[in-house]
């Protein structure tokens, strides 16, 4: 196949920009928050980089474009491929998968070909954007057939792989019909990369029972002699950035204001996720209800704000979800509110940058209490806000972001009267001990931010076993 003219391709399942109307009816492409793309961005531009993705749409092709310098290459699916590839085999049978089952997954053979025929459209299109010997780092679990089918294309490519979400445990990966292909197609990166080293381990000893490889530690030998590295990346934030954002005048207004519109309370309480049943908000609710119903926090002192922000509303199992959230926090507001006080804050919304930076500047207590997380960036996102190292971060021991954030309080979330204990301590926590614990805590995310991640990544994508040459120009100072 003749190659194009990108050193450097990412693919990844939604491109890095979002499309919006602007108040005079045009319509504009407008950069999506992730930190990803921010990352990624001076390697691109140096490299003459292109990025493969879906825009969004259902039954609508279109063109290449470029977008303030990066070159986009936009993926179609019809509304068949939306409901079968993204909606139900990404989201409905792999994400519970993955998510240590906390719902059912759903296995669906028809879902099954609507992701292979998906993935080989991804594939096919980076093999004609990378120029020869490029290097191509596919994204996370809706493309993992894309690494074999690409290199099928093009043996001449270096391709790397990252999982963004949990690599589950090997007895729950066995139940997918399709193991052995999902774990051949990841076998097509040179390097798979995981959050945490535990799934690296997982992928290997998979690999080794499952489709008979010799491995040895983190490599894996292929009978046509190459060597695919797997190993731990943990993937961060634009640390600085969100510093640099929650310094601003406007931020800090801003969170003045939401404090002040919340009546001043002494303590607020905040929660920030997708509307997602693997981010544990059932727990984190109930716990502090039962606080304020029992006396142990007031309702006049401490207020609950829980943005939640709209995600997959297709999918059963969200619809599901949104509805009981919406019950519970109707129930515990009814129960234990009063006239002008409502403990519980609900915004099913999704906000800005500028907006969740004031929301953690407004913040004491930050909740984060996912039943499984391959990370959780917005544990993050609340430390590198607090540069005046206060507030107390509650968090989850099954977010990936526990292993690195020692120093919050960490949380089983099943287990609500342990959850309630740790809500209760972080709140009632002495600015001498919530210091230490965000100093700790700032040291680790500042240092560790997410350009390291993809310097990392890519150093170790270039230089590891079987490695052709390093193609990647550095990034311009
Ligand atoms: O990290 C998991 C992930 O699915 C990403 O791949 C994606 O960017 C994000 O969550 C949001 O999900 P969606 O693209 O399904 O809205």
């Amino acid at each position: 196949m003749a190659a194009g003219t990108a050193d450097f391709v990412v693919i990844a399942n939604r491109l890095p920009v979002d499309r919006v109307t602007a108040p005079d009816g045009e319509t504009l492409w407008r950069k999506s928050p992730g930190g990803l793309v921010t990352a990624l961005e001076p390697v691109m531009r140096s490299n003459g980089g292109a990025w493969i993705g879906w825009h969004g749409a259902s039954d609508e092709k279109l063109k290449p474009f470029d977008h303030d310098g990066l070159q986009l290459v936009p993926v179609h699916l019809t509304e068949q491929e939306v409901a079968e590839y993204y909606e139900g085999f990404s989201n409905a049978t792999l994400w519970p998968l993955y998510h240590d089952v906390v719902v059912a997954p759903e296995f669906h053979r028809e879902w099954w070909d609507s992701y292979v025929k998906v993935n080989r459209r991804f594939a096919e299109k980076a093999a004609k954007v990378a120029r020869k010997n490029a290097v191509v780092w596919v994204q996370d679990y809706q493309l993992q057939l894309v690494p074999r089918m690409l290199r099928e294309l093009r043996p001449d490519l270096r391709i790397g792989f990252f999982l963004h979400i949990p690599f589950p445990p090997t007895e729950l990966f066995q139940q997918l019909p399709w193991r052995k292909e999902i774990l051949e197609g990841l076998l097509g990166a040179d390097l798979v990369g995981f959050q945490m080293p535990g799934a690296a381990q997982n992928f290997v000893r998979l690999v080794r029972q499952r489709v008979g490889h010799k491995t040895h530690r983190d490599l894996v030998y292929l009978p046509d002699g190459r060597t695919v590295m797997a190993r731990a990346y943990p993937i961060s934030i634009d640390a600085a950035g969100f510093e640099e954002l929650a310094r601003t005048p406007h931020v800090l207004a801003r969170a003045a204001e939401i404090r002040e519109s919340l009546g001043n309370p002494t303590t607020v309480i905040l929660g920030i996720d997708r509307l997602d049943y693997t981010k544990g908000l059932r727990q984190r609710l109930r716990a502090f209800g039962e606080l304020i119903a029992e006396g142990s926090l007031h309702v006049d002192d401490a207020v609950f704000v829980q943005v939640a922000t709209p995600s997959r509303e297709r999918v059963q199992q969200y619809k599901i979800l949104r509805d009981d959230i919406n019950r519970l926090v109707g129930r515990i507001n009814g129960d234990v509110g009063r006239i002008g006080h409502q403990p519980i804050q609900y915004l099913h919304a999704s906000y800005p940058r500028e907006e969740m930076a004031a929301l953690y500047r407004a913040a004491d207590v930050m909740v984060v209490t996912p039943l499984r997380d391959g990370m959780n960036l917005v544990a993050k996102e609340y430390v590198a806000c607090r540069y005046d190292n206060r507030g107390s971060l509650v968090l989850s021991e099954f977010a990936g972001a526990a292993s690195e954030l020692k120093s919050a309080y960490q949380v089983n979330p099943h287990d609500i009267n342990g959850l309630k204990a740790s809500l209760l301590e972080a709140v009632q926590s002495g600015p001498r001990t919530s210091a230490k614990r965000m100093k700790a805590m700032r040291k680790q995310v500042m240092e560790n931010d997410i350009e390291r991640w993809a310097g990392n990544f890519l150093r170790e994508l270039n230089e590891g076993p079987g490695a052709h040459a390093m193609t990647l120009r550095p990034s311009a100072p």
